[in-house]
C-alpha cells in the first residue's frame, strides 16, 4: 500500500521511537526536523529531554508522522504588562501565576508524501487529546517554538494556536500556545 493510501490516522499505529525503527527513508521537507528525528531523537530520550512518539504502519517500523514532547512552563513575568495582562485574564485574578504548567511540542513532522492531505490537522488534534489524558500532574497549556515561517505559522494559527507576544515578530522562531482547557 502506498503512503498515500494510509495516510489516515485511523489506519495507523502509534508507538514511542525505540531503536526498531527504520528511519534512513524519513523526510519531511525539513533538514533540521528530519535530521532531529533520525539523529538526536532516541538520544533526547535517553536522557530524558523530550520523548518522541511515532505514527507508522500497523505492519512497518517506518514513521509516517513523528512528534516530540515535554514538560515546560510558560512564564509570563517578563513580558509586557498589556500582553500578560491579556493573557492572565483567561484566569480568575487570585490564580494567576507567572509560571503556568504546560507541555512543549519540541518538533513534529510529516512525510512529503501525506503532506497537504490533512493529515497534519488529526495529528495535532491527536497531540492535544494526549497532552490532556496522559497526565498526573496539571497541564494548562501546549505550548511551542514555531518555525516563524508562514507554512508553519498558518498551520498552527490553523490549529487554534496563538501568540504569546508581538515581540517575537522578527524572530526565527515564535512561541505560541494553546489553552488545554478548551478541550474540556
Ligand atoms: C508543518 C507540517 C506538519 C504541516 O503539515 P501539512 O500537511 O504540510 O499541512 P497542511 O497542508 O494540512 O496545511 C495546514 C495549514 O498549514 C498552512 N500551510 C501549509 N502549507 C503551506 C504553505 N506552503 N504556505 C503557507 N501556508 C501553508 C495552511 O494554513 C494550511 O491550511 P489549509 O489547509 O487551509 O491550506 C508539515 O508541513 C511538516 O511536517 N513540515 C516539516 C516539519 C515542520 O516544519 N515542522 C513544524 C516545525 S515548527
Amino acid at each position: 500500500m502506498s503512503e498515500k493510501g494510509i495516510a489516515s490516522i485511523s489506519n495507523l499505529s502509534l508507538s514511542p521511537l525505540d531503536d526498531s525503527f527504520d528511519l534512513s527513508e524519513f523526510d519531511c521537507g525539513r533538514k533540521d526536523i528530519t535530521e532531529f528525528l533520525k539523529d538526536d531523537a532516541l538520544n533526547y530520550q535517553k536522557e530524558k529531554l523530550a520523548n518522541t512518539y511515532i505514527f507508522h504502519p500497523k505492519d512497518k517500523k517506518t514513521p509516517v508522522a513523528f512528534f516530540s514532547i515535554l514538560n515546560d512552563a510558560l512564564n509570563v513575568k517578563n513580558i509586557p504588562n498589556n500582553e500578560k495582562n491579556k493573557f492572565n485574564r483567561r484566569l480568575p485574578n487570585n490564580k494567576r501565576i507567572n509560571h503556568y504548567p504546560a507541555i512543549k511540542v519540541g518538533r513534529l513532522g510529516v512525510i512529503l508524501d501525506i503532506q497537504k492531505s490533512g493529515f497534519a490537522y488529526d495529528l495535532m488534534d491527536f497531540i492535544k487529546g494526549f497532552s490532556i489524558m496522559n497526565l498526573n500532574s496539571a497541564c494548562r497549556l501546549l505550548i511551542l517554538d514555531a518555525i516563524n515561517e508562514p507554512k508553519q505559522i498558518n498551520y498552527y494559527n490553523k490549529n487554534d494556536f496563538a501568540f504569546l507576544m508581538e515581540s517575537d515578530k522578527e524572530s526565527k522562531t515564535r512561541l505560541m500556545y494553546f489553552d488545554l482547557i478548551n478541550l474540556n
